[in-house]
Formats: C-alpha cells, structure tokens, sequence
C-alpha cells in the first residue's frame, strides 16, 4: 500500500552514480572488454535509476531530502499516512493538506484507494516540479497565505491535515488560522507541529516563513486548544496511538487531533 522508496532509490542513485564514473575512470587503464562491460552495467543502473524516478518516487524523495533536519512535519506526514488512515477510516475520503512541500504529500494521498486530495501551500513555491506544477494548474493545490480567510467553502473537507505551518503563525494570527482551518473541515483536523528543540529552520528557510518558528510545548497546543473553543477528538487520539502501536510508530512531531 505505502510505499518506501526514500532510501532504497537514493542508495541505488549513488550506487548506479558511482560504479558509473568508476567505470569511466577505468576506461583507459583495463581491458577493452572490461570497460565496455562496466560502461553497460553503469548505463542499465542509470537507466534503471531514471526510470524508477519517472515511475512516481521523486516527489517523495524530494519531499524528504528538503525537510531533513530542519522543518521535518512535512516528511512526518508522508509516514503517518497509514496510521492516520486506521484512524480515520471513511474520513480519509477528502483531504486537505495544509503545509510546506503539499504537492508532495497530495501526490501520495492520491496513490491511495478511495481518497481525493487537496494542498494548500503556505508559502512561496520557488522550484516547481513538472509534476507540482500541473497539480496548480488543475486547481488541486493552491499557493495562498493562511493568515487570510481559506479559499474554500465551509466543510469541504472530511479531514484537514496542517504540518510546519501553524509553528509560523503568532497567537494573533493562530486565532484568525485555526477556527479557519475547522471551519473547512468537517470530520476532523490533525495538526503536526516541531517538537522544541528538535526542529529548527534553517536560517536560508527564513526569509521565506517570514519569521522563526516558535516550536511550543504539547502543554502550550493543549491549553491554546481549550482557550480558544477547540476540542481534542478523544476517540481518534485513541485509535490513532492504537495503529501507531501496532507498527511502532514513533512520531518526531507532535501530532494533535481536534474535532472539527
Ligand atoms: C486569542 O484568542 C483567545 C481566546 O479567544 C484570547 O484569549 C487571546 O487573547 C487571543 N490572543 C490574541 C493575541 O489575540
Ligand atoms: C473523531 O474522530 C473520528 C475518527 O476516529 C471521527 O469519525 C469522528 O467524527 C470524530 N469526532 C468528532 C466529534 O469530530
């Protein structure tokens, strides 16, 4: 069902990069049939390489590589999915995901059966993929600030999926940004938010979220929650550490499921 390209296709692309230079290096010093040998096997990696990419794993790929380190919820989404889908159930049928890199997560939740997917895009998309690209162009992921009223009408969403936005925004504008974010959704909203002191930006990062991430303590979210009207979903906080269990998942984010 989900698939694990991330490490396997990176291995293979510095394995099929290597053996290919090495065997260009060799080239002059060996046998004649000896580099041609090794100019094929380096050539059918390559190959092999562009068409495992071609095939749907590079936005994945990217979607990692770009977070690692620095602002990862994105990237922890793409590992919840199979959880948040026990938990879930039928309300996986339309999701919104509401974060940095969304094409990439709405290219992996359109791989799954029965579920339709929107992103939103919080901030300025400076290379865009082809295949992101066409994704903004049907209108499936849009570029808008989220300090503003959400392009779309009230519960067009069963789920509403937020990661490494909400970090951005100040309480001023969390106020504005999360009723918002409830207001399209109608089953549910999930919200990944960094750890403090685990996930940091970096500093080139910054001047595209236009301030530091403030990483606040579960025990901040929690209280923020109650004094603004939101209630954590108790049956789906249950179901989720249930599935979670069951595939040891440890999340590296915090993960907060509110009712809508
Ligand atoms: C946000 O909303 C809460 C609850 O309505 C209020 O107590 C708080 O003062 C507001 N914060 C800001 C910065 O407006
Ligand atoms: C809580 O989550 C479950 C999914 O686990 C969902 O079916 C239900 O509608 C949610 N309840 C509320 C009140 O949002």
């Amino acid at each position: 069902m989900s698939r694990r390209p991330v490490n396997p296709a990176r291995r293979f692309a510095d394995g099929g990069g290597a053996s290919f230079t090495s065997a260009l290096h060799q080239k002059s010093r060996s046998s004649p049939y000896l580099s041609i040998g090794l100019v094929l096997v380096g050539a059918l990696l390559l190959i092999g390489y562009s068409y495992s990419n071609s095939g749907g794993f590079s936005s994945d790929t990217n979607a990692v590589s770009k977070v690692e380190g620095d602002i990862s919820c994105t990237a922890e989404v793409h590992r919840a999915i199979p959880i948040l889908q026990k938990a879930y159930g039928d309300s996986m049928h339309k999701v919104l995901h509401v974060g940095p890199d969304t094409c990439s997560v709405v290219s992996k939740l359109l791989k799954e059966e029965d579920t339709e997917a929107w992103g939103l895009e919080p901030y300025e998309i400076e290379e865009t993929e082809g295949h992101c690209k066409s994704l903004i162009r049907k209108g499936v992921v849009r570029v808008a600030d989220i300090k503003f009223p959400l392009p779309y009408r009230a519960n067009s969403f069963n789920l509403v999926i937020v990661s490494d936005a909400l970090d951005y925004l100040s309480p001023k504008y969390l106020n504005k940004t999360l009723p918002e974010l409830a207001r399209v959704s109608l089953d549910g909203l999930v919200i990944f938010a960094g750890y403090p002191g685990k996930q940091r930006a970096k500093v080139a990062e910054l001047s595209k979220f236009g301030r530091p991430a403030k990483l606040r303590s579960s025990s901040w979210w929690i209280r923020y929650f109650v004094q603004t009207g939101l209630e954590e979903n108790v049956s789906a906080i249950k179901k989720f550490e249930q599935a979670a269990g069951k595939k040891s998942y440890q999340p590296s984010c915090q993960i907060f499921h509110l009712s809508s």
